[in-house]
């Protein structure tokens, strides 16, 4: 089958506001638009009683006031815990917010968006099949479908075979010696990569095999210039307050 037209813009703010607010939080979604960058970037995962919602780690404590594994709380449990006084007092009361939320802030903002599926550990199946599926229906009327992404191949298997029409990239650190017959197995239109570990040749190498490429985490203007001349399509960045629209022109 062939893969859809690409049309997504070149910034991609990280965990939804970047540095700017507290992560994966619908508070972050209005720092994007403040930035006027188009599309956010999030992690989702499933609370035990299968809820799908944005936190980063396995764990809560980094970013909430609540202790221990996400894969234990409900999502009743975990709507009650606050995932921003962490950041900033300013934040305080921010929720780990449902995927159905923030999918309803993205379209009523026009924000485009690149769901990261990011499965709790042992979930990644049933994570990817959920996650897609809710995809599929809180975006059903939007006019640009979210471009899925995980670093489990498991996760992003079950999310091919649950909604195949979604766009799929493949989350890698450095990229693999068999990332080409990975990226064909998966159907994906984007290689997801971080931004350290990557030449001019190997950007051309990935466009010359028909694929799409997303850097992270870029936080430096001159850096992310180079990369979008070499060809990459999508700077996911913590500085959109850096690297926006306006400055980087392309
Ligand atoms: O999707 C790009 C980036 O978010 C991957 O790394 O750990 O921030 O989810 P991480
Ligand atoms: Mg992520």
């Amino acid at each position: 089958s062939e893969p859809i037209a690409w049309s997504y813009p070149h910034v991609v703010a990280h965990r939804c506001g970047g540095v700017l607010a507290p992560e994966n939080t619908l508070a972050g979604l209005d720092q994007a638009v403040r930035h006027q960058v188009a599309m956010v970037e999030f992690d989702a995962k499933l609370s035990s009683d299968d809820v799908p919602f944005l936190l980063h780690d396995d764990d809560v404590d980094r970013t909430s006031d609540g202790h221990g594994p996400a894969a234990r709380l409900s999502y009743a449990a975990l709507s009650k815990l606050d995932a921003g006084r962490w950041f900033d007092a300013s934040y305080a009361g921010e929720r780990m917010p449902t995927l159905e939320s923030v999918a309803r802030r993205c379209i009523a903002l026009g924000l485009q968006a690149n769901v990261e599926i990011k499965p709790c550990p042992g979930r990644d199946a049933e994570t990817g099949t959920r996650v897609a599926r809710a995809v599929q229906a809180y975006w059903a009327d939007a006019p640009v479908q979210p471009l899925l992404s995980s670093f489990s191949e498991t996760a992003l298997a079950a999310a091919r075979d649950a909604a195949p029409e979604l766009p799929r990239g493949m989350l890698f650190g450095a990229l693999p010696d068999d990332w080409a017959q990975c990226v064909w197995r998966l159907r994906c239109v984007s290689v997801h990569l971080d931004h350290t570990d990557l030449d001019a040749a190997r950007v051309a190498a990935l466009r010359e095999a028909g694929y799409r490429t997303l850097v992270y985490t870029v936080n430096d203007l001159e850096r992310a210039r180079t990369l979008v001349a070499w060809g990459v399509d999508a700077i996911c960045t913590d500085r959109i307050d850096r690297i926006n629209a306006l400055t980087l022109s392309v």
